[in-house]
């Protein structure tokens, strides 16, 4: 196990004021354009835009269901309770010429250093989350900050947003307008007619109005916990910053416009296939893949998950066929 530790040697950023990062043998410099990452059998650079934003959603989602791949090169294997970090290891050039390098860490010990490098390395005005229309840069030297953005929580409904004690509705009022794109979603309340003596156990909300006043994107957030079924609506704009690899089947409704997904092989990254998900289609990714979608426009997905934490062994073992239907 490595530890992680913040780095004080002056490097790179320096004299634009970003401070250099390690973790174990894994370096990560910035300078105005670019985030350079240094491990023991190379270097790699990542757009500094794409890099805060995938970096963003690790953190959001303390590693998220199985592989968080940056890029081609570098991402993180979620151990629930230890991470990986790697370069190269899901990239057949780089594992088939050994020059890929992993590292374990504490999954506390790799999350700290990564809201580190994100709080220094995000100026004022850049908010990861956003869509690129709707945020400022975050290129150049550094300029302020922005804690607002980085620590927002993300919603995770108990049972049901709207139910007492629950997540709350958003509105106008409380800091969450209706999205641009979205103004022609209906702002009405479902009538609910519960037989006497039900009242208390029947509930409904509008789902439409709720997620197109989110002011992020890509982002899911959970608005229903059944056991360990958990409905995740996100809107989408522009580009998933990562690109997933799941260690389970995940399901996606596509609620509103268009997203277009490229999936490849999880391990490789050889091309699968090529999505296109209008308004109403349904898929379901396999457990074998990586996926990354793009929204032409903000468009409305229903992501579901199975948050039973023994699905990654049933699948990595072979009990469990990659994918849930035959046809
Ligand atoms: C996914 O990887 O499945 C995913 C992540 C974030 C989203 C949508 C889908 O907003
Ligand atoms: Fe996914």
């Amino acid at each position: 196990m490595s530890t992680a530790t913040v780095s004080t040697v002056s490097a790179k950023g320096a004299e634009l004021g970003y401070k250099p990062f390690t973790a174990g043998k894994f370096r990560f410099e910035r300078d105005e354009y670019f985030a350079h990452i240094t491990f023991p059998t190379g270097t790699h650079m990542i757009p500094i835009d794409a890099f805060l934003r995938a970096l963003m959603r690790d953190v959001a989602w303390g590693f998220f269901y199985g592989t968080v791949n940056f890029d081609q090169v570098i991402g993180t294997i979620n151990h629930y309770g230890t991470v990986e970090l790697f370069a190269g290891l899901m990239n057949e050039a780089f594992v088939s010429a050994n020059r890929h390098y992993v590292e374990k860490f504490d999954s506390k010990d790799l999350r700290k250093v990564f809201v580190e490098i994100l709080d220094n390395w995000t100026s004022e005005g850049f908010d990861p989350f956003a869509s690129p229309e709707e945020t400022g840069k975050p290129f150049g030297a550094k300029h302020g900050e922005n804690r607002k953005a980085l620590e927002r929580e993300r919603v995770v409904a108990k049972r049901m947003v709207g139910l007492p004690g629950d997540v709350g509705y958003r509105t106008d009022q409380n800091g969450y307008p209706l999205n641009r794109q979205f103004t022609d979603v209906s702002t009405d309340k479902p009538e609910v007619h519960a037989e006497p003596g039900f009242e208390g156990e029947v509930h409904a909300f509008n789902l439409f109005n709720y997620v197109a006043r989110s002011d992020v994107t890509w982002n899911p957030s959970v608005v229903s916990a059944v056991k360990d079924s958990l409905l995740c609506p996100t809107t989408e704009e522009y580009i998933l910053p990562i690109f997933h690899g799941n260690d389970r089947v995940e399901w996606f409704v596509q609620a509103s416009d268009e997203i277009i997904w490229d999936v490849e092989d999880g391990k490789t990254g050889r091309p699968r296939a090529k999505v296109t998900m209008k308004a109403g289609d349904v898929a379901a990714m396999p457990a074998d893949i990586r996926h990354k979608g793009y929204s032409p426009k903000r468009s409305i997905l229903l992501v579901w998950e199975n948050n039973d934490g023994t699905l990654p062994q049933l699948y990595s073992s072979g009990k469990l066929k990659p994918y849930p239907v035959e046809f």
